[in-house]
């Protein structure tokens, strides 16, 4: 199975909207402007305004056709983290907290999740942050098919936490942890 990422690009925005207003991404993806201008800015390279203004987008491919979408964005201990964020945060690497979605519907519910989320964090050490040792993901806890899949790839949970900030301010998520 040949999977490819890429950051997002102008070319892939049409795709990228597409992808989030399918129903079964907006029920779990944050489906607010700021986040799309978020991407936006992020692919234009101008300055980010949400969260910490730091968060990068990436694409997936598999046998050369889109599929999936992932965010990534290293946390920092200056930043507004939870106590369950701040204790499991790695001690001497980089922690990067990853949201993740298969947009394109050819390819859901095929068994490809949590091999790409694999791949991805493979990727993700190999070719952007070699000093990345522990990665978070914070799925709705409504949202088994998501903590399964997460399960699959290796990640624990280690506790839940309320959004402080972002679409969904407020809410109960899990945080789930993988050490590479
Ligand atoms: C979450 C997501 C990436 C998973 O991709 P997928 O193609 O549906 O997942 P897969 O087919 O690879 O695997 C799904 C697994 O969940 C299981 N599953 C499906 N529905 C389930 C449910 N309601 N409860 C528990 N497990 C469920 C499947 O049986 C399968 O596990 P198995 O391989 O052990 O049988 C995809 O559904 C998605 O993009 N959803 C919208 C965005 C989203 O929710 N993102 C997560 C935000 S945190």
């Amino acid at each position: 199975m040949n999977i490819q990422f890429e950051k997002a690009e102008l070319k892939h925005i049409d795709t990228i909207f597409e992808w989030l207003r399918q129903p079964h991404m907006m029920e779990f993806w944050d489906n607010t402007q700021e986040h799309k201008d978020d991407i936006m800015n992020f692919i234009h390279g101008e300055k980010q305004h949400y969260f910490y203004g730091t968060t990068k987008y990436w694409i997936g491919s598999i046998e050369g056709e889109l599929y999936c979408f992932l965010l990534s964005d290293i946390l920092q201990k200056d930043q507004e983290l939870s106590d369950v964020h701040r204790e499991n945060m790695s001690k001497s690497g980089h922690t990067i907290g990853l949201d993740f979605g298969i947009g394109n519907t050819k390819f859901l519910g095929r068994g490809l999740a949590a091999q790409t989320l694999e791949a991805f964090m493979g990727f993700y050490c190999e070719f952007v942050d070699p000093l990345v040792d522990t990665f978070f993901i914070d799925p709705d806890p409504n949202n088994p098919r998501a903590v399964r899949v997460y399960c699959k790839a290796g990640f624990q949970k280690v506790g839940t936490y309320e959004a402080n900030a972002g679409a969904f301010i407020g809410q109960a998520s899990d945080l789930m942890v993988k050490r590479v």
